[in-house]
């Protein structure tokens, strides 16, 4: 219900310029969000290819509705592209994609001219691209423009919402030879018909998820937090050399998990950058009430 709620609020105009007028904000947004630019965010990535942590940077925004604005987040992958490369970041990083910013629900031309652009540039610098999968909606979207990509860019990747009852079947087109597919949960509100809705049937579809995925022959990419996905995960592995899939998970989430397993496995660390942190953050408050309580917290102790 909690969710449904702050899921809601994550679409709303009207919450986000209150949520994002308060100041004090920024201190819970912080613990997700790796800064509002470029060099706050390649810092944090230095800090974790350290620490033996691969990356996937994302420059949040969504939902773009100008086709100028789309041009932007464009720009700022590029830029990113650049960044990489001029710190001598660039082998092994991912960059994360949202369709929806690069004007998918305006053009889907558009979004894909822009998306090959910045799939051309990555390339250049050995960075593969990855594209996030958002409301049910635009699925059918998403995997089209995948195909296409996939054609001049055979490595760029996709996420999966194992909550989507569509989802096993994508899967089984999705995990031929030199795929690369991150099987997520789905952090958006989605309706009965289309989505599982308690958590035992997403874990359970999680699990489906992951059983095609280690069968296919991709490269699995296991976006997830919980530990019984993850063991799951390693169980259905052991056949599987360990430089063929790789665990996933949000910055600032289960940090110090993610360290443990960077140990023996891969693990890559999903980085988000920018001004426009609100839909995001909305989002991981909605996975966790307790994240909630602690945002609302720093208001009354302030
Ligand atoms: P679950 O929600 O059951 O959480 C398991 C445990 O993880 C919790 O008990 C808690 O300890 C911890 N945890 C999870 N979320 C937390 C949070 N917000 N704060 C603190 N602790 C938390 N979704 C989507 O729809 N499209 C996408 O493209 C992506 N992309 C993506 C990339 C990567 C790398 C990851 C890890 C996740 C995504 N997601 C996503 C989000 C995903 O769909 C899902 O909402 C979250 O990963 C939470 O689900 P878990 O699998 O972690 O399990």
């Amino acid at each position: 219900m909690l969710s449904t709620l702050l899921l809601a609020a994550a679409r709303s105009r009207r919450t986000r310029d209150l949520v994002t007028s308060v100041p004090l904000t920024r201190g819970v947004v912080d613990r997700f969000v790796a800064g509002d630019d470029l060099d706050a965010a390649i810092e944090v990535v230095r800090e974790l290819r350290r620490d033996g942590l691969k990356v996937t940077l994302d420059h949040l925004g969504e939902d773009t509705v100008e086709r100028e604005q789309a041009a932007v987040v464009r720009d700022a992958y590029l830029d990113m592209f650049a960044a990489f490369e001029e710190h001598g970041l660039a082998r092994g990083a991912d960059a994360s994609v949202k369709l929806s910013a690069l004007g998918q629900a305006l053009d889907g031309a558009l979004a894909l001219d822009h998306a090959r652009e910045i799939c051309a540039a990555a390339g250049r610098v050995g960075v593969t691209v990855t594209l996030d999968m958002e409301d049910h909606t635009t699925v059918d979207s998403t995997l089209e423009i995948l195909g296409k990509l996939r054609v001049d860019f055979p490595w760029v990747g996709v996420a999966v919402q194992a909550m989507l009852r569509r989802t096993a079947g994508d899967l089984r087109d999705l995990v031929g030879e030199g795929s690369r597919v991150r099987l997520v949960k789905g952090a958006y509100a989605e309706p009965a018909s289309v989505a599982f809705q308690g958590k035992r049937d997403v874990d359970r579809a999680y699990v489906r998820g992951l059983r095609i995925l280690m069968r296919g022959d991709g490269y699995p990419m296991i976006g997830s937090h919980d530990p019984r996905m993850i063991d799951i995960a390693l169980a259905l592995a052991v056949e599987r050399a360990p430089s063929s899939y790789e665990f996933q998970m949000l910055y600032g989430i289960r940090s110090d998990e993610q360290r443990r397993l960077a140990e023996a496995h891969q693990m890559r660390v999903y980085v988000p950058y920018g001004a426009d942190w609100y839909g995001y953050f909305m989002r991981r408050l909605a996975e966790r009430p307790a994240n909630l309580v602690f945002f609302l917290r720093s208001f009354v102790n302030r």
